[in-house]
């Protein structure tokens, strides 16, 4: 089938339950993610980092995706992840990617609120969706601790997507990317209070390293997109410095093979832990959700 926009997926079911969204930076990240949600049966997003995209090349990995969605049944997004800047996320619109997020967490509010919008009225004139950022994720991606006056204000949240028209909202509520230096510490009544008050899908960026039972928890709290980019990167760093200890060969199959089957290993746990295993052939294509985007 298709890419499908983040919001036509969401649409097309009337259940809860999150999906895995996966950052991926070559073939073999791509095809280890597929080959995980065709063992699942689960929905998925593909994701390309901005930052990334300098190394990878938003056109390679459109053309990769694109393929990985036409080649299954199941309903694949395309999204760019982390994107700051205009010309990016009109240049990956171009290339075919059908959510784009823009990260304005960095902006004063007012400024945050219309540098969205205006990426609002463009991708949505393509069908495109789009993800905005309320509050501030630390971690690795910007280089931030964490801290109170990073985290999501409910009522802020409300204005806010009210006020931009985006179609998911990343949350800041103790979550950081790449790995925890403290034991992961979510403010789950915060997310209630989000989830009380938002109505667009809740996102919860740096997945990686947060114990199976808060990861179930905020997603019975209304997490949808759930974003998983460093626990991927080690598993196929593992098991690609592991195979290239046991064998001398240089033949890709018997190398960068082992990686992808340690991504597809690792996809499979995380659709299972966010409960979208089962979920691919549920998805009910919405008639109106194009009219809807545009
Ligand atoms: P992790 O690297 O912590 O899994 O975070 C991924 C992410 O949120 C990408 O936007």
């Amino acid at each position: 089938m298709a890419l499908l926009s983040l919001k036509e997926l969401y649409n097309g079911y009337d259940t809860h339950f999150a999906v895995a969204a996966f950052n991926v930076h070559n073939l073999e990240y791509a095809q280890g993610v597929m080959m995980a949600a065709e063992a699942e049966n689960a929905p998925v997003i593909l994701m390309v980092g901005a930052g990334m995209s300098k190394y990878c090349g938003l056109g390679w990995m459109a053309a990769v995706c694109k393929y990985a969605a036409e080649d299954t049944h199941l309903p694949v997004v395309l999204h760019l992840d982390h994107a700051k800047d205009l010309e990016l996320i009109v240049r990956a619109i171009q290339a075919g990617f059908t959510s784009v997020m823009f990260d304005g967490s960095h902006l004063p509010y007012e400024e945050n609120v219309a540098q969205t919008r205006r990426v609002v009225e463009i991708a949505h004139a393509a069908a495109v969706s789009v993800e905005g950022e309320l509050g501030a994720i630390a971690g690795v991606e910007d280089d931030l601790q964490v801290s109170k006056d990073l985290l999501t204000d409910p009522a802020q949240a409300e204005a806010f997507v009210r006020e931009t028209g985006v179609d998911a909202l990343a949350v800041s509520i103790g979550n950081r990317h790449g790995l925890y230096q403290q034991p992961a510490d979510l403010d789950f009544q915060r997310l209630a209070a989000i989830k009380g008050r938002v109505e667009v899908p809740l996102v919860l960026h740096g997945g990686s390293d947060i114990p199976d039972a808060h990861v179930r928890r905020a997603v019975a709290l209304g997490i949808w997109k759930y974003n998983v980019a460093t626990d991927l990167k080690i598993a196929f760093t593992n098991a690609l410095r592991a195979r290239l200890g046991e064998t001398d060969s240089c033949e890709p199959p018997a190398t960068l093979g082992a990686a992808r089957e340690a991504v597809k290993e690792l996809a499979r746990k995380k659709m299972q832990l966010l409960g979208c295993s089962g979920q691919g052939g549920r998805w009910k294509a919405p008639a109106q959700n194009r009219e809807v985007l545009r």
